[in-house]
């Protein structure tokens, strides 16, 4: 497995893979690899000759510059994991290396409506983050494939429009949720829970099943739904900080032409905010 650090290493082996006939799956990463980013590894073996994946803790895309300096870096485990799975390259840049000229004068990459929709509302800028920083690592690596996790619905959606609305030759390849035997959706911050609040969190995945059960019933009572999942969120034990219903292809209101919708949840256990979603057949 090759490591670099610099794009023009990167650029260097790419054009030698490039020039062999290879094909190349991207998966974008910001590292503390778990078994939800071993499955997009895996996956990315299916679509391409190569695989190459990226470590980048993304400052762009934080709003909060505690949640920045918290978030866990663990290289050398990762690097050792993804050696492991057989993935052919990994780019591990530094925030100098991404944004020389700091970010202030980054020039950027705004998805309009899905990006300050649902998630973007509480958290402005961090999908021009997310969108800036793919659109720079895909000019790096120039992958023919690039692998998503669903976890994070509403970035999927945006980097498909981006994708779309740039003209990038690139698939887009989304990637089901990984959950423990509980149910509990696979994430870095799960790192951060303690074994108490591990018993609870698997609750969320619990109570958007509930609410899919509602919605099969009364797909339109959105609100009731809502209310519903709220109540229950509070009661296992955590805060509600989001939660809402879309159309899962648009991510506009459901409606009566809706097919699938898509429940979409934040919740804080402690200080640990975690997400979730849902997908739900209406049609
Ligand atoms: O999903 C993530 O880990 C990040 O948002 C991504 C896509 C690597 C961009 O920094």
């Amino acid at each position: 497995m090759l490591t670099v650090k610099q794009p023009t290493e990167l650029r260097e082996q790419i054009r030698t893979f490039k020039r062999q006939g290879k094909t190349i799956c991207f998966v974008p990463t910001m590292g503390n690899l778990h078994h939800g980013h071993f499955t997009l590894v895996k996956e990315a073996r299916q679509h391409a000759d190569i695989v190459v994946v990226s470590i980048f803790v993304n400052p762009m895309q934080f709003g909060n510059p505690d949640d920045l300096n918290n978030y866990p870096r663990t290289l050398e485990q990762d690097l050792a994991q993804l050696k492991q799975l057989g993935t052919d390259l990994v780019f591990t840049p530094t925030p100098e290396v991404i944004y020389p000229r700091g970010l202030e004068n980054q020039t950027s990459v705004e998805v309009p409506k899905l990006s300050t929709m649902l998630e973007g509302v509480s958290r402005p800028g961090h999908f021009r983050g997310v969108a800036t920083v793919v659109t720079k690592l895909f000019n790096l690596v120039q992958p023919d494939v690039a692998c998503f996790g669903e976890k994070d619905f509403q970035q999927v959606a945006v980097i498909r429009q981006m994708v779309e609305d740039l003209a990038m030759d690139i698939k887009i390849i989304p990637v089901p949720i990984v959950r423990e035997a509980s149910g509990l959706a696979m994430s870095s911050r799960n790192g951060r829970l303690t074994e108490q609040q591990l018993t609870i969190a698997p609750q969320l995945a619990k109570v958007m099943h509930q609410m899919a059960d509602h919605m099969l019933k009364a797909p339109l009572e959105t609100a009731a739904v809502i209310k519903q999942g709220e109540e229950a969120i509070q009661l296992a034990g955590m805060k509600p900080d989001e939660l809402f219903i879309c159309d899962a292809h648009t991510l506009g209101s459901i409606n009566a032409d809706t097919s699938e919708a898509v429940i979409l949840v934040a919740a804080f256990l402690g200080q640990v905010r975690l997400i979730d979603n849902l997908v739900v057949k209406l049609a």
